[in-house]
């Protein structure tokens, strides 16, 4: 087996691994590989804490890793309502969710919809810019996000993006 290969059974392993440790498939599993990072928000560019937006999160009762984004956004300050479902696609149609951009749990905050394991610096950004948009998606469930840590520390590069009201998506944040 040549290094490319090995690799790649690296990286399909451990998507697996994730898989199954999140309880419920997400409906895209790409892997952009973005290779440069954005300028961090500057300080005047978020939400003080204190005013921050009920989260509503629609998620499988079984989806540990959607328990530990949520856990994730309430350390980051945001007042979260937790909704299990069993079936969480139709919460996506009716919200917006672009065809493949989808992730295992889907969250409503002041009228945005954020789908995946977006990090809550990027939330509060998009709530201080308040754009014309649908809201944020991190397709997938990467390595490394908020929620899908692993033991190891290894990170997949990952994209968060901003979906305008027409439904397409423009780069948001690189991680
Ligand atoms: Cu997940
Ligand atoms: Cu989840």
């Amino acid at each position: 087996m040549n290094f490319r290969q090995s690799a790649g059974l690296t990286i399909l392993l451990a998507a697996s691994a994730a898989l199954a440790a999140c309880g419920q498939q997400p409906s895209s599993s790409a892997a952009p590989a973005p290779t440069t990072s954005e300028m961090a928000p500057a300080a005047t560019d978020a939400v003080a804490d204190d005013v921050l937006p009920l989260m509503v999160v629609h998620k499988s009762p079984t989806c540990g890793c959607c328990e530990l984004w949520v856990e994730h956004m309430r350390q980051a300050g945001f007042p979260v309502e937790v909704r299990n479902v069993q079936n969480v696609h139709p919460v996506k149609q009716r919200l917006g969710v672009p065809y493949g951009k989808g992730s295992c749990h889907t969250a409503e905050v002041d009228g945005y919809v954020i789908e995946g394991h977006v990090p809550a610096e990027d939330v509060k950004r998009l709530l201080a810019q308040r754009p014309d948009a649908r809201g944020l998606v991190l397709p997938g469930m990467p390595l490394g996000s908020p929620g899908m840590e692993v033991p190891s520390g290894q990170t997949e590069p990952h994209t968060v993006e901003l979906v305008t009201s027409d439904g397409s998506t423009e780069v948001f944040a690189r991680h």
